[in-house]
């Protein structure tokens, strides 16, 4: 089966389904009908299928002329469906659904499981299944390996390895980055048998420069949440030291831009108001939980959980301390929030600290507005909130603005000029630093 399955890759004659198409899972979809590859777009949810379609600018970081491209013209090679049934005739799916948090801690992989559900229901020989959706190790092996086992007992049974091949090959697409796409960032993978990771490689090199296999799905599983977690962690350190450096009165961006110039041992991580988007706040909670079952405690990813938290609170107690200073208390202030994307020049608003900051305001009764251009409106509380106009009124009517996301359409002359205090968050306003004394860096 393995050599049938090389050769089809080999051929591109190989029919690729990708499931889930989202910020992972589109890009992945339009990146092999590219190459040339016939691929199913399978996603469960038929909106987001038309939004695909109806797209105008860029959507999941594809932008539309592309998707076009690839779904029009008389055979199409991206086709996109909610229907299942289109894997009986794939030979390999790709699994890119969401696996979020359940109460903030617990792995929720009912994605994942419905997924795979589906697959098991129409797996068949000669199939590739590739995970890459990010969770905590042992997932490929220990949920979809065993629910493909259990399959459809009337059958005789497919045996992994000789008659369907399975792998874990995490994503490390970074949303709005140019630089760095799914063609020139190394792919790792790891699958069940010798044989699986071969084949898997295999596949991805139509797309990938450089796959890098490892041993097992576990040990690909594990690189992912080494990446996410060193991210997590060493945001927590920069967070500790704008907390200590605010203690000593020490600017906290000048003593980052100074380590950075040394050309060795030194990787420069910023402080923010909270950490932000679908990874790096949950991926560590999928090893932590994990962990917890073995009994072993993972120190540094709740510690750096636990500092990148109360940096909201930082946030607002500067707010408050600024606003008490000018003779203003939080309850009633209006505040302006600049930015509520969870970074700069994107439209993600997934685990926005912005949104949070937001929230907290409002519960402490300030009268809160927010401006974006990229997220014309949120819900909060249920209650939908527009996005306003950013006008030199609007700054100057406010009593506090606070930077939250540095988008880079700011006009930053305008907002330091119009501001009454201005609290960057970002450190976007660090060519006005010592000139304006309404501004408050982190
Ligand atoms: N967004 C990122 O930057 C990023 C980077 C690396 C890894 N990841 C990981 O990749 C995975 C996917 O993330 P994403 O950002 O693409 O998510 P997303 O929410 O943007 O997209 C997921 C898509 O899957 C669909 N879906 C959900 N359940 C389904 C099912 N049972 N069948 C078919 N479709 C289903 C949803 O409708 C949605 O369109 C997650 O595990 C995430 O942690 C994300």
């Amino acid at each position: 089966m393995k050599n049938k399955l090389r050769q089809l890759i080999q051929s591109r004659d190989v029919q690729v389904s990708v499931i889930g198409l989202g910020y992972v899972g589109l890009p992945l979809a339009v990146g092999f009908a590219e190459k040339g590859i016939n691929v199913i777009g399978l996603d469960n949810d038929s909106n987001r299928i038309s939004s695909i379609f109806a797209a105008k600018g860029s959507i999941a970081g594809v932008n539309a002329e592309r998707i076009a491209n690839v779904c029009t013209g008389d055979i199409p090679s991206l086709t996109l469906t909610t229907n299942y049934d289109a894997l009986l005739k794939a030979d390999v799916v790709i699994i890119c659904v969401p696996t979020p948090l359940k109460d903030d801690t617990v792995p929720d992989l009912s994605f994942v499981e419905a997924a795979a559900t589906e697959i098991s229901k129409r797996l068949h020989d000669g199939m590739l299944i590739v995970l890459e959706s990010t969770t905590y190790p042992g997932t490929t092996e220990e949920l979809l390996l065993d629910l493909f086992k259990s399959s459809n007992p009337s059958r005789s049974p497919l045996v992994i390895g000789e008659n369907y091949f399975l792998s874990f090959s995490p994503e490390r697409i970074d949303p709005g980055r140019t630089d760095y796409t799914i063609a020139n960032t190394p792919k790792v993978v790891g699958g069940v048998t010798a044989d699986c990771t071969e084949i898997t490689a295999e596949l991805y090199r139509i797309l990938v420069e450089k796959v890098i296999s490892v041993s097992s799905p576990k040990a690909a599983e594990m690189v992912k949440l080494l990446e996410n977690t060193y991210r997590s962690v060493n945001i927590g350190l920069a967070n500790e030291f704008a907390l200590i450096c605010d203690a000593l009165g020490v600017d906290v961006w000048e003593v980052i831009e100074a380590a950075s110039t040394k050309p060795f041992g030194y990787t420069p991580f910023y402080p923010g108001p909270g950490l932000g988007g679908h990874c790096i706040p949950v991926d560590p909670q999928y090893l932590a939980w994990k962990m917890k079952q073995l009994n072993l405690d993972t120190k540094f990813i709740n510690l750096a959980r636990e500092i990148n938290q109360s940096m909201c609170q930082h946030v607002i107690t500067k707010t408050e301390q600024a606003l008490n200073y000018d003779g203003k208390k939080l309850a009633g202030a209006k505040i302006l929030v600049l930015g509520v994307a969870y970074k700069n020049d994107v439209a993600d608003i997934r685990e926005s600290p912005g949104i949070r900051l937001i929230d907290r305001l409002m519960k402490s009764s300030a009268l809160v507005s927010y401006h974006d251009k990229y997220v014309p409106e949120i819900t909060l509380d249920e209650r939908l909130v527009s996005s306003v106009e950013l006008t030199p009124q609007l700054l100057s009517d406010s009593d506090c603005v606070v930077i939250a996301t540095a988008h880079s359409y700011y006009p930053l002359d305008l907002i330091v000029g119009q501001s009454s205090i201005l609290i960057d968050t970002r450190n976007a306003t660090s060519k006005y630093s010592g000139e304006h004394g309404n501004v408050i860096k982190l």
